[in-house]
């Protein structure tokens, strides 16, 4: 599916500024059902990104559009921060579909233009990666639910599995020194954390089609998990009994885990998780202090209700 902008939005207008210096935590659940309550239906062939713009407070300022396209993670184009802005621009993302398989009603291979709907939301969240570092990123998607509710979990299905494309002609993180890596790169969630209404597979950013860099055409967005857990170019989608691989937790299981919830208070073994770098802050930004799960606690905490989130980091 072709997607570009009907207009061009300046990030300034997304959220006006007063509301997006508020740093209240985006969107709760409400505001979200309220914001898919105003879209109107558009035919999903149309070349053209549509999208509510939120009106709900949202985090501290906007991250520079060059920083979130230019500064990334995306090891199946290197492993520089630069790399995936320089290398992914030949991938192939049309026409692209998605497996969707394992314990669901309606398993198939779908094309991207049946998975993404009509209605398209924006969604202003945090992104805070492991290594310490943030932004602050206008999404443009769906919530992930809304197309698991499509294709019917079944009853025994407790957690949902990701994949990322395996192309190593196209991705040069796949061939050579990274060879060895168990690709693709794999994520997983539980059922629960799938549904939850801030969970979005993510086709657009700041309000134009996602860069390739950025995961295009589809990447899941958990924003209250370390950044891994939002896997890029996904090609499968699989409903399972099973707690699924993680590709960083199959590399270094002592250092990330599957559950990966943002906190202040789990330091990771190499350094400490209570500040974080906030990237595009200009050269004298303080280091500001890290949220229980990056500011989305008052919507997720009710999901590790009695777990010990030392033992499942
Ligand atoms: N998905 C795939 N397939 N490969 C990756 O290397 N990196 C993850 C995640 N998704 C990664 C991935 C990490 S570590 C982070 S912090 C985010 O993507 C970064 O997303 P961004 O580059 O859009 O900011």
């Amino acid at each position: 599916m072709l997607i570009k902008q009907a207009e061009r939005i300046k990030s300034s207008e997304i959220t006006p500024k007063e509301v997006y210096m508020n740093r209240r935590a985006l969107m709760g659940a409400g505001a979200a059902a309220a914001v898919g309550a105003m879209l109107s239906p558009m035919s999903a062939s149309a070349a053209t990104l549509s999208f509510a713009k939120s009106r709900a407070p949202a985090p501290a300022p906007i991250t520079p559009k060059e920083y979130a396209t230019g500064y990334n993670n995306f090891y199946e184009f290197g492993f520089g921060k630069e790399d995936p802005a320089n290398n992914a621009q030949g991938l192939t993302t049309k026409p692209w579909s998605v497996v969707v398989d394992g314990l669901v009603d309606k398993p198939g291979t779908y094309g991207l233009e049946d998975i993404v709907p009509n209605a398209l939301e924006e969604r202003i969240y945090r992104l805070r990666c492991v290594e310490a570092w943030s932004m602050v990123i206008p999404w443009v998607g769906f919530q992930l639910s809304d197309l698991l509710n499509r294709v019917g979990p079944q009853s025994g299905a407790k957690f949902v599995a990701f994949e990322t494309l395996v192309r190593p002609d196209e991705m040069p993180g796949q061939r050579g020194l990274f060879q060895s890596i168990d690709w693709p790169y794999r994520e997983g969630l539980r059922l629960d954390e799938a549904m939850h209404p801030l969970t979005i597979l993510a086709n657009g950013m700041y309000g134009e089609e996602l860069p390739n860099q950025n995961g295009a055409p589809l990447r899941l967005v958990v924003p209250w998990k370390y950044g891994f857990k939002s896997i890029k170019s996904i090609v499968r989608i699989t409903l399972t009994d099973k707690q699924p691989p993680n590709t960083w937790n199959m590399l270094l299981p002592k250092e990330y885990g599957f559950y990966s919830n943002v906190n202040p208070k789990v330091d990771h073994p190499r350094w400490s998780q209570a500040t974080e770098q906030v990237v595009g802050g200009g050269l004298f930004a303080k280091r500001q202090d890290t949220l229980m799960f990056n500011g989305y606690a008052d919507e997720v905490a009710g999901l590790y209700a009695g777990m010990d989130l030392v033992k499942n980091y």
